[in-house]
């Protein structure tokens, strides 16, 4: 987060109580509320989660133990059996719901779509028989690589529910990207489509596939389903590629969930680390479908009335657990939209909003900055009076964006949740319950019941109130990952021995700075480690600079962020050059595009830099601090006496 960001974060003191109208219908109306379920949850965290388990699930069968947790290690409803799949869809069947629409759809190029639960579920059954035919079985990883469509969607519960753990890959991502997380999830089977929409652009997901899998470089996976999205036309590889539409011609549309073991895995999500390349986080099944259904409810206070949209894309954690898994467990009217603002169309979120009745509204700072910069009179255009709950999620939102949405999109009427969380947590960990907790702009505020969470220093110990420390969870909770895939001692060493424990207590440790103010309120600072936030994207510096140093030009690359308005943070990567390569404009627009190809465009970095040499101490390693200074124009503060060439630092100074 940049200076005045934090400047003006810590001298933000406005306070917007919950209104009494808004209040008397929620799900949790009171702080009295928030703090009985909180002071149950902390005096009997395993009753806690149990009763609303019990509650709030169906279960084929019960657990016999709630929580078996051996650190860093957790399982939960261990013995028990349950369907997440049956969890989203069939329950509803048997009630009102069974008609209601589960997934309304508005497609790039104006295209819609609404399946009630009957027939998502339905869907869902066939193509879960597709999968079937072509071989998939319970345990075995199926890679979804789709833009946003309700298929993408369909494919996920499918998976779900025959027991095959799905690994969503971001349809932005490059075919090196997604043929490097085939191979690290050993997919069997590959969901694609012929392209996707991408702001009035054909993105050639299908060609993508094709690439990474080129030359048997993912021996595992014997199959590739295809949907067919934009009609252009693709090469379909005999006995391996097969179009979605004519397999489920072929299937029954009778498909029973399988019970799943609570602890069965789910998904595998990849994520990007201070080190090394992008982990595969591990969710299972009833702990995962216990934690988003009920943050769901209660965060996003869901009323059978409400049509509630979260723009994420389903390739992120957002999309799992916020258009997905939590909205259908709760039988929530749950919105997805392919679009994305662009010159042609600035307004069409606003749009959407207006002719569906959207209630609910969740999106990213970033968004809200471009908003904000494409003028108010886009969302007064149009009638957004639907609305009555707005949410942030993806990095920490600066005051004066928050007090926009909250005057302009919510009409000065809407409570905003600020949600904090990770692809780690499955869930939201810190964040208002809109009924019951007054916000305060720019603060996640409190945590969600049951979620112990504190702000230590490096020894571990709690620091004092509106004192910076790194922001730690004390107590295992239920949608927590479980484990990195293939490599549980890299879960051990990343999350939780990073800090010593506290009176034999592993904690968590979540990668972010924070303080904690007189009021109990979280602030989330941004990462203490070397993962960038770009445009609410996460991704590992070392991943940029690797893509980097793969181009033949490049000697050494270091990658850091600095602010930008829009995006929270920019890429600006310090490249020296191999000898015979000289720095030009050329190389420089090669090199981002280089980027581009090895990883997506989100990871695009916005400046190059050459240089003769990096800062480094004299055990070589390069001082990022100073290149943070540097990238942001800012006077270099700290220590510099460990430099090995300060030559180095006034030649880069001097470039300005
Ligand atoms: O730095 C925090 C930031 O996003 C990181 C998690 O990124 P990812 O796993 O991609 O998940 C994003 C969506 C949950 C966190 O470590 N972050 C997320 N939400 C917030 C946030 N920072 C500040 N405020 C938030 N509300």
């Amino acid at each position: 987060m940049s200076e005045s960001n934090i400047e003006s974060i810590l001298q933000e003191k406005r306070l917007f109580p919950p209104t009494a109208a808004f209040s008397q219908n929620a799900q949790i109306k009171s702080l009295e509320e928030y703090q009985q379920l909180c002071d149950r949850a902390n005096s009997d965290p395993q009753k806690f989660w149990a009763e609303l388990a019990e509650q709030e699930l169906h279960w084929f069968q019960k657990w016999d133990t709630v929580l078996d947790w051996q650190p860093p290690f957790a399982k939960w409803f261990v013995g028990g059996k349950t369907n997440i799949s049956y969890n989203c869809l069939d329950r509803h069947l048997t009630t009102w719901r069974k008609n209601k629409a589960a997934l309304i759809w508005e497609g790039e190029p104006g295209d819609s779509r609404t399946l009630t639960y009957a027939q998502l579920h339905l869907e869902v059954c066939q193509f879960a028989n597709v999968l079937k035919q072509l071989g998939v079985v319970k345990g075995d990883r199926v890679g979804i690589y789709m833009p946003m469509i309700p298929e993408a969607a369909i494919a996920m519960l499918a998976c779900a529910r025959i027991g095959a753990a799905h690994s969503v890959v971001f349809g932005g991502f490059s075919a090196e990207a997604l043929r490097d997380r085939l191979i690290d999830v050993e997919a069997k089977v590959v969901i694609t489509a012929d392209g996707g929409w991408r702001k009035g652009a054909i993105v050639p997901l299908k060609e993508q596939v094709d690439k990474a899998l080129a030359n048997n470089v993912v021996p595992t996976v014997t199959s590739v389903l295809v949907v067919q999205r934009t009609k252009q036309s693709v090469e379909m590889q005999p006995e391996r590629d097969f179009w979605w539409h004519e397999l489920q011609k072929t299937v029954s549309a009778d498909c029973p969930a399988e019970p799943m073991d609570s602890e069965d895995m789910l998904f595998v999500l990849y994520t990007s680390g201070s080190t090394g390349k992008p982990k595969g986080v591990v969710h299972t099944t009833g702990g995962y479908n216990l934690y988003t259904h009920i943050t769901t409810k209660w965060i996003f206070d869901l009323q059978d009335t409400d049509v509630y949209w979260c723009t994420a894309d389903v390739g992120w954690i957002t999309g799992h657990s916020y258009i997905v898994y939590g909205p259908l467990s709760n039988g929530a009217t749950t919105l997805m939209y392919e679009g994305a603002p662009r010159a042609s169309n600035p307004g069409c979120m606003w749009d959407v909003i207006e002719k569906y009745g959207v209630t609910v509204f969740y999106t990213a700072p970033t968004a809200i900055r471009a908003f904000i910069k494409m003028g108010e009179q886009l969302p007064n255009a149009r009638n957004l009076s639907s609305l009555r709950l707005l949410g942030t999620v993806g990095e920490p939102i600066n005051p004066e964006a928050w007090i926009w949405y909250q005057r302009v999109v919510g009409g000065g009427r809407c409570p905003i949740v600020d949600t904090w969380w990770q692809t780690e947590t499955g869930g939201i960990m810190i964040t208002p319950l809109p009924g019951a907790i007054a916000t305060k702009p720019g603060s996640a505020t409190r945590p969600f019941p049951g979620i112990m969470a504190d702000v230590v220093d490096l020894e571990g110990n709690p620091v004092g109130d509106n004192e910076g420390g790194y922001l730690v969870i004390r107590h295992p909770w239920p949608g927590m990952m479980r484990t990195v895939y293939g490599d549980d001692e890299r879960f051990r060493r990343t999350y939780w021995e990073h800090l010593p424990p506290t009176n034999g207590q592993y904690v968590y440790f979540a990668g972010d700075g924070a303080r904690r103010d007189e009021d109990g309120y979280f602030w989330v600072m941004g990462r203490v480690d070397d993962v960038l936030n770009v445009s609410g994207h996460r991704l590992g510096t070392m991943e940029v600079e690797s893509a980097l140093v793969s181009h033949p030009a490049v000697a050494e690359a270091a990658v850091v962020s600095k602010p930008d308005e829009i995006k929270g943070e920019e890429i600006v990567a310090f490249i020296t050059l191999e000898g015979t390569y000289s720095p030009s404009d050329k190389l420089s627009k090669e090199l981002k595009q280089h980027v581009v190809k090895e990883i997506g465009a989100i990871a695009r970095p916005g400046v190059i830099r050459f240089t003769d040499a990096l800062p480094k101490t004299r055990s070589g390693k390069i001082m990022r601090r100073l290149l943070r200074n540097l990238a942001s124009g800012q006077e270099i503060t700290g220590d510099t006496s460990t430099l090995e060439d300060r030559g180095v630092l006034d030649k880069l100074r001097g470039e300005g």
